[in-house]
């Protein structure tokens, strides 16, 4: 069962920093399953502010983030590792070898899977994609999926394309966690923001159907999940 909560963008990054909070709280050696995009821009603001003022330590804290694409230099802007360190990693206490990615080179990722194994994820972080994405799990991808090189939905590309300076430069494939890592995250939160979410998430919530066609479905599985969504986002729920 799928917790929801409608609240103002304000109240929900407040709402999703304390889940957060208290994970830093109950553990004294954390895993943290991270993601990018635009809706947890606000979380890692307040992430810095609160290691600013002493109430949030990373020195202990692992993070795992979902994605990566393929074929952009790490240090480019649009590289998910350039935005992890630019909003987040460049600004707290963390140790840069508790810092995790999915392997770009295929070779490394049976490797890396290990340590996924080694480290269960505390709270995972989730965003979706207009198409019931996670991660970069596109429409059709197995629920026993792991982690891989993947080929990005059309619609991904188009979504995503707003960041960089045109669809051309946008890449084709990426590396994903997958589905069945996700699952075994201990608790998931995930946040969607703004009314090009309302669609996918009407289809998600309105019956219990669980589906590989919308890989976000999975989560119904799932015991602990919530999912906090601004009123935009939430127009088609009422
Ligand atoms: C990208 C990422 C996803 C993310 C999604 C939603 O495609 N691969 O991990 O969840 O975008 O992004 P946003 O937070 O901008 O809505």
């Amino acid at each position: 069962m799928i917790k929801v909560n409608i609240l103002h963008k304000d109240e929900l990054y407040d709402k999703v920093f304390k889940e957060f909070e208290n994970e830093f709280k109950i553990k004294k050696k954390l895993c943290l399953g991270l993601s990018t995009g635009s809706s947890p821009i606000e979380l890692y603001k307040k992430f810095v502010l609160a290691y600013e003022n002493g109430l949030m330590d990373f020195s202990n804290v692992k993070t795992f983030n979902l994605d990566e694409y393929l074929g952009l230099d790490l240090e480019n802007e649009n590289s998910y590792h350039y935005f992890m360190n630019k909003n987040l990693f460049s600004q707290v206490n963390i140790q840069n070898n508790n810092i995790y990615f999915p392997p770009t080179d295929e070779k490394k990722i049976s490797e890396y899977e290990k340590v996924l194994e080694e480290n269960p994820i505390d709270i995972q972080l989730l965003g979706i994609g207009g198409n019931g994405h996670i991660a970069f799990n596109e429409p059709g991808t197995s629920f026993s999926s792991t982690t891989r090189i993947v080929d990005l939905a059309e619609k991904t590309i188009f979504d995503n394309s707003r960041f960089f300076k045109h669809i051309s430069e946008v890449p084709k494939k990426a590396v994903t966690t997958g589905l069945e890592n996700i699952m075994s995250s201990k608790k998931i939160i995930l946040i969607a923001i703004g009314s090009n979410k309302a669609e996918i998430l009407h289809k998600v919530l309105k019956d219990d159907q669980v589906t590989e066609e919308i890989p976000v479905t999975i989560l119904k599985k799932h015991s602990d999940v919530t999912f906090y969504i601004d009123e935009e986002a939430a127009a088609l729920l009422k």
